[in-house]
């Protein structure tokens, strides 16, 4: 084994009497890329600012050690100075201000005085064609995506002489893409004898790139095992401190009756050639869970909202629901019909952040808990209570506003809202997009609860994992079309995967 090239002995850290770190002890080696992993709130990100000099020496306890010497640094850019760069987990870019500008920030170029913006947009080309990206040096950061601008963050780290590169959880805003020319790169860094610290709670992420992982658990770190010598039941266990004996518990069950069938369903997109989905056959039953699988673009969204009555678009094809047809055209016809939809950007369309955790609750309910126009406040209260009882949420205070719930908290308050409408069927988008682990797994024994009492349930999911998992069938869908639809038994993420980019088409079996 190589060299450490930075050493952590009893690193501790308060924040006005909380304890964000207590006795951390970390060894990074020479040229690995190490993850850290660990839920919201175990210190990372306060672990990487003292690495990084936001919090200089001084401000926690314990000591470091950086390259064989101690490491006092009082500043974040005595940090840059020994080669130590970090992306952090929010955006630091100026927005006013053009990529080039960005990247070379108190570190201009200069000839003969004066800034040399000829060498400054040069140099940003060759980074921006390094790391595969289309952008001008010139556009305003306020003109670029989430996605991009997290990449000029890490253009801007290697503008500099790097040696110990972290990275904060860089993928929560890039796309399939970004990610995959993310991860060449953090390769080919290696290669050149770079050390890298990525922090993440995708743990498929650290399978794929990372050598070691390290848990941090409520301040300390937990455990730290090669990758080749550990497995994800392992890892989980350790971040949420308790034994997962399986991520996924789903079981066996009778299924019921056909609730929802679907027939030659096609939407047209007036704006491309081939329909938005083309001849989509398929039925769920009751107790079932219908896993749908796709890349993206492959018509998954499309689907839910059609079948909930917000896409546009025309439309030919039935939707049956306990065998009588439907006409949904809306989202009050899908939910007379008994269907709820629980939308994939919680941040975007679920989620309404200045509406108190019993508002949102009973948002998709107000005629149960109205008189006319008047909102009976304690039959809204007694539905809240009642949901927020059964899904177990989290909360001193249902009054409060929603945002201040963690992310699988308010996801089950979205849950609540949509069981609050008594569904047949209940489709849900991405239902664990963005919630750490321990949530995720109350997330999927909610799933198997509400099936075996006999909800119909139809969750599309980018993740193969959660598909393969937690799905008694699967579609997958490929431009539009139904690729194949899976028996449990028979899926596996290579067949997925497979049908999903079209590689082979099965025939439609229901
Ligand atoms: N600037 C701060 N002020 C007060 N508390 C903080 C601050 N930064 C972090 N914390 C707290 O310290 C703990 C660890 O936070 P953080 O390091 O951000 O965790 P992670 O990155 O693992 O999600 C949390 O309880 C968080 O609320
Ligand atoms: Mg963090």
């Amino acid at each position: 084994m190589s060299e450490p090239i930075l050493e952590m002995r009893g690193i501790a850290k308060d924040f006005e009497g909380v304890h964000a770190l207590s006795q951390v002890d970390l060894t990074v080696e020479s040229g690995e890329i190490l993850a850290i992993v660990g839920e919201n709130g175990a210190g990372k990100s306060t672990l990487m600012k003292i690495i990084s000099g936001v919090y200089p020496h001084g401000e926690y306890r314990g000591e470091i050690t950086y390259r064989g010497e101690p490491l006092h640094l009082s500043h974040t850019r005595d940090a840059q100075n020994r080669g130590i760069a970090i992306i952090h987990q929010e955006l630091n870019l100026v927005t006013g201000m053009t990529v080039a500008e960005n990247i070379f920030l108190g570190h201009e170029p200069h000839s003969f005085g004066w800034v040399d913006r000829k060498r400054m947009r040069r140099e940003t080309q060759e980074l921006l064609d390094r790391l595969g990206l289309r952008f001008s040096p010139d556009t305003f950061v306020s003109n670029l995506s989430v996605g991009q601008s997290q990449m000029t963050e890490i253009a801007k780290a290697l503008a500099q002489e790097v040696e110990l590169l972290i990275l904060d959880e860089p993928t929560s805003a890039l796309t399939d893409p970004e990610i995959d020319t993310l991860f060449e790169l953090l390769a080919q860094l290696k290669n050149q004898g770079v050390t890298s610290i990525y922090i993440s709670h995708k743990l498929d992420e650290v399978f794929r790139i990372a050598d070691r992982v390290t848990v941090l658990r409520d301040g300390s770190a937990i455990a730290t095992w090669k990758t080749s010598e550990t497995d994800t039941n392992r890892i989980v266990s350790a971040m949420v401190g308790r034994d997962i004996e399986d991520l996924f518990p789903w079981s066996a069950r009778p299924i019921g009756e056909t609730i929802l069938r679907v027939e030659n369903l096609t939407v047209e997109d007036p704006a491309h050639h081939r329909p938005l989905l083309d001849d989509i056959s398929f039925e769920l039953k009751q107790g079932e869970i219908l896993g749908l699988s796709g890349l993206m673009g492959a018509g998954r969204t499309e689907l839910a909202e059609t079948l909930f009555g917000v896409a546009p678009g025309r439309r030919t094809g039935k939707v049956l629901l306990a065998g009588r047809e439907v006409e949904i055209s809306s989202p009050q016809d899908a939910i007379r019909a008994g269907i709820a939809l629980l939308t994939e950007d919680r941040k975007q369309s679920g989620c309404l952040f200045n509406l108190s955790i019993q508002k949102n609750v009973s948002l998709a309910s107000m005629k149960k808990v109205s008189t006319g126009p008047w909102v009976r406040l304690s039959s809204e209260r007694e539905l809240a209570e009642r949901f927020a009882g059964e899904l177990a949420i989290k909360s001193s205070n249902l009054g409060n506003l929603i945002g201040t719930l963690s992310g699988g908290n308010q996801q089950k308050v979205l849950v609540a809202r949509w069981l609050a409408t008594e569904p047949r069927v209940l489709i849900l988008d991405e239902p664990t997009r963005g919630v750490d682990v321990g949530a995720k797994v109350e997330i999927y024994r909610l799933m198997m609860e509400l099936a075996r009492e006999g909800m119909a349930i139809l969750m599309i999911s980018s993740e193969l994992p959660e598909i393969l998992g937690m799905s008694d069938r699967i579609l997958v869908m490929h431009e539009g079309r139904i690729a194949a639809c899976l028996d449990r038994e028979e899926a596996d993420q290579e067949k997925v995967m497979h049908l999903a980019t079209g590689a082979e088409l099965a025939t439609v079996s229901d």
